[in-house]
């Protein structure tokens, strides 16, 4: 069994693991040497390309755990919606879905017709990694996932999904519930195709009112989660800037809860059952503008504090590693974390 799993199962492993959300992107400059040459879904869906990128941090930083190299929108895309990727706007959804009709398309997903590229480039990665490593796999969530495709471009005011939520709750609700389930089935056969764990990005989660979470989404996520762990795949969720929402969250049949970097695992501690492992939380931030003795001093903080907790805690940020980032910051981030005993 890999480090982290191991940590995780409760055997005692002297440090935390530790690993950087988004590790695989373009911080890195041999991902951008890789990506002159291609477009980003040319990179996703060619296993060999996508193997060979996801292994590009292990080669630069001692991290823990790897991701594989992919989107939340790649299964949609893979399922043939027309998604480009366009530098510094992200995703677009050429033809945004607008009705509970264009939904059904999920009803008809098979993970590995429409992804086999996704399972291949896992067991590529599967085959070229050392036994200690753990291997990631990872989805978007159904509100995350359903404002790209609903908003068809990406909007700070979410209008599109906000204004279905008011005008016709149940039938956006009915909508996500079929994404949702089309997700389960993605995150599953990743499962199979070796990933030991699995992260659900809930990335604008915040952005949702309480009342639609209590009628409707709870429900969903429940059932996903719920899935999930009936199948034996252990489940991170990841959400941000959601404080609103943390008490819901708490009673999710979750194993694992990413935790911002707007509030800190002691205050979430009292909040969470103990079985539930924290993954987090420092700030991108830090990584991309502070110091190097920065980065090592807020480490060592942060491990203090997870010293102090009856509970797991993977070391990681609290979302994703900022393009820009100095690899020298993220590698005395991971160093330094590693470094001190629990
Ligand atoms: O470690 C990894 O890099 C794993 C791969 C990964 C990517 N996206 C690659 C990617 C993961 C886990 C994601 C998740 C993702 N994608 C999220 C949730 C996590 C988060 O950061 O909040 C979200 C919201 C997206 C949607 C998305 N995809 C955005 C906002 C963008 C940026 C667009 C831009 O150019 O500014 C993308 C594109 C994307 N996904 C890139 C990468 C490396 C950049 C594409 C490029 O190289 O041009």
């Amino acid at each position: 069994m890999p480090f982290l799993m191991k940590y995780l199962s409760g055997q005692a492993m002297g440090r935390f693991p530790v690993w950087m959300m988004r590790q695989a992107g373009r911080y890195l400059p041999k991902y951008r040497a890789i990506r002159a040459k291609h477009s980003f879904w040319e990179m996703a869906t060619q296993p060999e390309i996508a193997a060979e990128v996801s292994l590009l941090p292990i080669q630069e930083i001692p991290v823990d755990a790897i991701i594989f190299f992919s989107d939340i929108l790649t299964m949609p895309y893979g399922l043939g919606l027309p998604i480009t990727m366009k530098e510094s706007v992200g995703p677009i959804t050429e033809i945004p879905l607008r009705t509970q009709d264009q939904f059904k398309i999920f009803e008809g997903y098979d993970p590995s017709q429409h992804t086999r590229f996704v399972g291949e480039a896992l067991s590529l990665i599967k085959k070229q990694i050392p036994n200690e490593m753990t291997l990631l796999g990872f989805a978007g969530a159904p509100w995350t996932v359903g404002s790209y495709l609903i908003e068809g471009q990406s909007n700070r005011n979410f209008e599109q999904i906000k204004s279905w939520m008011h005008n016709d709750p149940a039938s956006l609700a009915c909508c996500l519930e079929t994404l949702g389930d089309a997700t389960v089935r993605y995150l599953e056969y990743q499962h199979q195709s070796g990933a030991h764990m699995v992260q659900l990005f809930d990335t604008w989660i915040g952005h949702m009112p309480k009342n639609f979470f209590e009628d409707h989404y709870s429900k969903i996520l429940n059932k996903m989660f719920f899935k999930l762990k009936e199948r034996g795949v252990p489940a991170i969720y990841f959400t941000k800037h959601s404080s609103h929402l943390t008490p819901l969250f708490s009673s999710l049949p979750v194993s694992g809860f990413s935790v911002d970097e707007l509030v800190s695992l002691t205050e979430l501690d009292k909040q969470f059952p103990r079985n539930v492992f924290f993954q987090g939380n420092l700030d991108p931030v830090l990584l991309l503008k502070g110091t190097e003795g920065q980065v090592r001093l807020k480490t060592r903080l942060l491990v203090q504090e997870a010293r102090s907790l009856q509970r797991h805690v993977i070391m990681n940020l609290a979302h994703g590693i900022l393009p820009g980032t100095p690899v020298e910051n993220a590698r005395a981030f991971v160093q330094e974390a590693r470094s001190l005993w629990i």
